[in-house]
């Protein structure tokens, strides 16, 4: 590579024309990146190139680049001879959807868009830039890591990041891309923000890669079974989106942000409804099936009541037990929570309870109303869900809920038992309206369970126990398995039909658009990790 460092000073200024061609030069070849070989390399492997992918996440023509002539400054292992105006990192800020919005992308073709000390201190310093101007950051990651050469000059720079990331997280949205490698420590800055959307077949993540992992623990895995986009969507659920290409997952991201404000003390975007807002559901009248122990599809529920069916599903593939996404509500954006009775028969298990709570925490942190579809039969049995510590992870969920002041609505489809009633946003836990269907069953457990603990001495000693216990099954759905008792102590305050659930829901949005609630005061809460 040629050396563009600026020639030392001389005695006398430069004439301008030799300054404005001198400039033109610098900055045509910071958008060369690593030459042409790389760039064809690059489009080869199916991936938008940087600069690309910036023009494409900002509205047409508001991206303005940052620091496009900063370069490194290391001199050992030949680097001086290696010199690339950006080094490796595009950054900048635009609008999306008129919004201003800031972001950096690595550069893979520029030394593996790897972070170096200038590298990094112009990603934080486009960080700093959001969280003063409260924009959402958005981070397209490209990179083979820590910038060899330079050693523990780049692991500085990613702490650097890491501890930006740290403070602006409930701030502004952060949003992570990984569009390429993201390995080792790197793959922290992703980890502490708020979403992370994959792209399929092109990205992969991972703290140590499939050598080391041979080496140490003579496992064969591929990069793409360790950490690939589907690996950390279904899995892992470190990801929060798996997307076919860069162009959808650029798409995707600006889809995001259409329902999030741009930081803590900013309202959401709302939208003219397009869908009436007095619009029923009569399908959903008999959606709930007869049976207590069929499963529905609580998309078909969340589509027919939220505007114009348009859902924005965050961690679709991860603890699909439990539902959690993004909609509007006449127009207001909302975060969703909803036990899916189609999946584990909507049990609440570790992988549901910590997806949910910290999609909890995030609207909570953004001032989005928070809507609970709930038909939970409780916290999913076993000894793998014990030893795994569903005691400490379920709580998250439990505490997540209880500390939200945003505005909460709960509406119980179905069953609201034991411990998991408690936990789904119930009233006790400062819901601030809180619906069920007719078909609602809230209490301590399922008919047949509490039976055979209630009567398993007159069960024993039945003449007919397969009779005794139907009739005695019935008593306690009859008694039990309804709303009326809950609705009759207030922890219900109204059994509204479900076809006029969007209505209802709309004008409890509209009660509590002015709500302000507050915690004690306190440094922070003590969740349990
Ligand atoms: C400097 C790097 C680099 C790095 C890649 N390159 N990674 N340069 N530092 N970390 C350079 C290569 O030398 C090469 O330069 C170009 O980028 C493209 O790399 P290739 O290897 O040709 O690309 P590919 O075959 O696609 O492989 C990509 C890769 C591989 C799998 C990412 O490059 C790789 O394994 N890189 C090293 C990964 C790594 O161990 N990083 C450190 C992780 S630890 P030329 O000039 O030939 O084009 C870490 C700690 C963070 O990051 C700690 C935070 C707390």
């Amino acid at each position: 590579m040629t050396d563009h460092r600026p020639p030392a000073p001389g005695p006398r200024p430069e004439p301008r024309e030799t300054t404005l061609a001198r400039l033109e030069h610098l900055e045509r070849r910071a958008e060369a990146g690593g030459g042409e070989d790389r760039l064809r390399k690059q489009k080869e492997s199916g991936k938008l190139t940087a600069r690309e992918r910036m023009e494409l996440l900002f509205d047409p023509g508001t991206f303005e680049e940052i620091d496009k002539l900063v370069t490194h400054r290391c001199r050992d292992f030949g680097m001086e001879s290696q010199i690339i105006p950006g080094d490796g990192v595009v950054c900048g800020h635009g609008r999306i959807d008129g919004r201003p919005a800031y972001a950096f992308a690595q550069d893979f073709t520029v030394f593996g868009g790897s972070l170096s000390e200038t590298n990094a201190a112009k990603i934080v310093k486009v960080m700093d830039l959001a969280l003063k101007m409260g924009a959402p950051m958005i981070g397209l990651n490209d990179s083979g890591g820590a910038r060899i050469q330079e050693g523990v000059v780049s692991l500085g720079g990613y702490a650097d990041i890491f501890l930006r990331n740290t403070l602006a997280s409930g701030v502004i949205p952060q949003i992570s891309a990984i569009m390429g490698p993201c390995a080792g420590g790197a793959v922290y800055s992703p980890a502490i923000t708020d979403f992370n959307v994959m792209v399929e077949g092109s990205s992969y993540m991972f703290v140590t890669g499939p050598d080391v992992i041979r080496t140490v623990t003579h496992e064969e895995v591929t990069k793409e079974e360790l950490g690939g986009a589907m690996t950390h969507n279904a899995t892992s659920g470190v990801a929060h989106f798996a997307v076919p290409d860069d162009a959808e997952c650029i798409r995707l991201i600006r889809e995001l942000l259409s329902y999030l404000p741009s930081n803590n003390v900013d309202d959401a975007p709302r939208l003219a409804p397009g869908d009436p807002v007095d619009r029923e559901t009569p399908e959903l009248d008999t959606l709930v099936p007869e049976q207590p122990n069929q499963p529905y599809d609580m998309h078909d529920v969340i589509t027919r009541v939220i505007d114009d069916g348009q859902f924005l599903e965050v961690h679709e593939h991860y603890a699909r037990n439990i539902i959690v996404g993004f909609a509007r509500l006449g127009g207001q954006p909302v975060g969703i929570v909803a036990n899916q009775p189609a999946v584990l028969a909507g049990t609440l298990d570790i992988d549901a309870s910590v997806k949910a709570a910290r999609f909890v925490r995030f609207c909570d942190a953004f001032n989005i109303p928070l809507i609970t579809f709930e038909d939970v039969p409780g916290f999913l049995p076993g000894v793998r869900q014990e030893h795994g510590g569903i005691i400490r992870h379920g709580a998250k969920l439990l505490y997540a809920y209880a500390e939200a002041t945003v505005p909460k609505i709960t509406i119980i489809t179905r069953k609201a038992y034991g411990g998991a009633y408690c936990v789904m946003a119930s009233k006790h836990i400062r819901t601030d309206i809180n619906y069920a269907w007719p078909t609602a069953e809230i209490a301590v457990m399922g008919a047949e369970g509490a039976v055979n603990v209630l009567y398993r001495r007159e069960l024993e000693q039945a003449e007919d126990p397969a009779a005794t216990r139907a009739q005695k099954v019935q008593e306690f759905r009859d008694a039990f398995a309804n709303p009326f008792i809950a609705a009759s102590r207030g922890y219900v305050d109204e059994i509204i039909r479900p076809s006029q659930t969007r209505i209802k829901l709309i004008a409890a949005l509209a009660s509590l658009a002015n709500k302000r609630d507050t915690n004690p005061r306190k440094k922070h809460g003590n969740i349990p990790l």
